[in-house]
């Protein structure tokens, strides 16, 4: 990715709430106006992991990490900052542009939404009004999915034409190539177009935003054609990172602390009307990394609900791995033989659903019992290996209260002392140990020393200065007329605020920290931010920053006249003199005469009359 525009990551930023994101990782506990937690950065007992949400930072007062919420990100995956801001864009549907993207591919993106929204309309306009889908609804009707569904869910019916949808097009002048982009129609060999989808039932497959990516197409009569026809991968619809429902199921996943993750598209309809609807599906493809990253946010608990005749059990499996390994638990609740999850639902009823959902099987046992079922327990060897298996699946989880429980139950399954298998994963734990501290170490090689320097200090002190006391940052800008900062990312944050006041735009301090990068930076402002420091006297220390940093700035020249006079003699008498103004100039910045108290002669009388 090249250089993402400011104004997206500001938009990441707005989307991303650091509560939200942070309690993806941890448990945060709301106290007072922040929150708190363990710190995820280091070893502590009492939490000293703060979160605020007013000002969108954490601060740790322990080990004094703190930063937005693309640096928490960036710290906990350990990834550089443009895919932290990819990452969570990714989680909020919000497009960024790609590597070597220019506005114009950009604003393409754009118009596949519009050309999927355009068909959605259509298809479902289609299957509410056109004679020719009688035959769709009552195949809905039979299946128990009513109009409020249809509308939630972007139901529609693809009429059965090859032109349908490009006359749409043409009328609207939609070019038929972005209709291709968006894998609605295909191009003919001879060339022209036809419609992808044609007498089919459309689901719409939304992103977290709920614009439409996407569709699946599936036919209401048995045949041999396949039973769904699908959206390509377009620039707009990955796979990898969408799960359908998702976008209507995100709030009870979150409230009911769980997510179900099916198969079918039906299944996830089914499941919402049948009022569970913390229910999600991939598109028909095993559950990927970025999805499971993506569930985490909202909740660590998964149930995968599968039918058992299907090729489900090792599909299951794998996708549980995927979630374990990305901080989740997981239980398999696996349906009676032909049953999927729809079907279950619409024969069974709710409460058959929940009961069954709470009857789970974790991860662990399931494994072992499908082992056992295949009959690969029977001899002492294939003991071993089944037992390594479900060791390297134990060594992730986090929590060490629960590996302890199941450790003490494998021990109890395989008849062998627990100490063999604490044996087994602390030496797994130590090769995920290894890995984790290589990561840290390349970040610790990047530290800054330059707010170790008197100018550096200055800059940063002014700067916290001005988020502790926006009301003098008019009186800052006066005076530091021409921005005069080294750090470049305090000059530019300085230019943003400079630039909002005199657009009349208020002060947003989470939109400024959003934009900083520079984790010392970050945490010596998350610092201030997250403890209530005085608020007295601040002028008085903002003054002697820009002293400070006025000063640095004449000690530069000098220095740099004094290297010349070493090196010329011709013009030695011009340097003499130009090195003792500097000296005088020093001297009147040193006296503070050379800072301004007032802004405006209005302000100076309302404050003489107030005293
Ligand atoms: P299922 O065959 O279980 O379909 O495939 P379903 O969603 O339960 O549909 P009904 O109940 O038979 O109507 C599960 C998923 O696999 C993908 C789809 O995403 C489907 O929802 N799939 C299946 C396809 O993409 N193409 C197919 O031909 C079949
Ligand atoms: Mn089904």
């Amino acid at each position: 990715m090249g250089v993402i525009p400011p104004e997206k990551i500001d938009d990441v930023r707005a989307a991303s709430d650091i509560v939200d994101v942070i309690s993806g990782y941890m448990t945060l506990q709301s106290k007072g106006r922040n929150y708190f937690g363990l710190c995820p950065f280091h070893q502590e007992k009492t939490p000293s992991f703060s979160v605020n949400p007013e000002m969108q930072i954490f601060h740790c007062f322990g080990c004094g990490v703190g930063g937005n919420v693309f640096t928490f990100i960036m710290k906990m995956e350990g990834i550089t900052f443009p895919d932290a801001v990819k990452m969570l864009a990714q989680t909020a549907g919000i497009l960024l542009p790609e590597d070597s993207e220019d506005f114009s591919e950009y604003r393409d993106k754009e118009a596949l939404f519009y050309a999927n929204k355009m068909a959605n309309d259509f298809f479902y306009k289609t299957l509410l009004e056109n004679s020719e889908a009688v035959e769709a609804q009552k195949y809905l009707e039979n299946r128990g999915i009513s109009k409020d569904y249809i509308k939630e869910f972007n139901i529609g019916w693809a009429p059965n034409s090859w032109d349908g949808l490009i006359k749409l097009a043409n009328k609207q002048s939609v070019p038929l190539s972005i209709l291709a982009k968006a894998g609605l129609v295909i191009e003919k060999e001879q060339g022209g177009f036809y419609d992808r989808f044609r007498g089919r039932i459309t689901f719409a497959i939304q992103n977290l935003t709920g614009q439409i990516v996407g569709f699946g197409a599936r036919r209401i009569t048995e045949d041999d054609s396949p039973k769904y026809i699908n959206t390509p991968e377009t620039d707009i619809y990955q796979k990898r990172f969408i799960l359908y429902g998702l976008h209507q199921g995100r709030d009870e996943i979150r409230r009911n602390d769980r997510v179900i993750i099916v198969e079918g598209y039906t299944d996830v309809t089914s499941l919402h009307k049948y009022g569970i609807p913390n229910t999600v599906a991939t598109s028909g493809t095993a559950l990927t990394e970025h999805q499971a990253k993506i569930l985490r946010r909202y909740t660590p608990n998964a149930i995968i609900l599968y039918d058992s005749d299907s090729a489900g059990a090792k599909a299951a499996i794998r996708g549980a791995d995927i979630l374990l390994e990305n901080g989740m638990e997981v239980k398999i609740c696996t349906l009676p033989k032909g049953m999927d999850p729809d079907e279950f639902a619409r024969t069974e009823g709710t409460e058959a659903v929940k009961e069954t959902l709470e009857k789970s099987t974790p991860l662990i046992d399931f494994k072992l019992n499908n082992l056992r079922e295949q009959g690969l327990l029977g001899t002492a060897s294939q003991q071993a290996d089944a037992m390594r298996d479900i060791l390297t699946s134990v060594v992730k989880i986090n929590d060490h209260i629960q590996r302890s429980f199941l450790i003490r139950d494998l021990a109890e399954k395989f008849h062998v002392e627990e100490s063999v298998l604490w044996t087994e994963i602390k030496s797994l734990d130590r090769k995920n140990k290894v890995k984790l501290s290589q990561k840290s170490e390349q970040k610790k090689q990047t530290q800054n020393t330059f707010f170790d320097t008197k100018r550096g200090a200055a800059e940063l002190g002014l700067l916290q200065t001005a988020f502790l006391n926006p009301e003098i940052i008019p009186l800052i800008l006066t005076n530091i007329s021409k921005l005069e900062f080294k750090n470049t990312e305090i000059h530019s944050v300085f230019v943003q605020i400079a630039n909002d006041l005199n657009s009349n735009l208020s002060f947003v301090p989470q939109k400024y920290l959003g934009t900083i990068q520079d984790p010392a930076i970050l945490s010596s402002l998350s610092h201030i931010l997250s403890k209530n420091v005085e608020r007295g006297q601040t002028w008085q220390y903002a003054k002697d920053c820009i002293i400070s940093i006025k000063i640095s700035i004449c000690d530069e020249e000098i220095n740099r006249v004094r290297k010349e006079m070493q090196q010329s003699s011709d013009k030695i008498a011009e340097l003499v003199l130009e090195y003792k103004n500097l000296q005088e100039a020093k001297k009147f910045i040193l006296s503070g005469q050379t800072i301004q108290e007032d802004l405006h002669l209005s302000e100076t009388q309302e404050s003489d009359t107030s005293a």
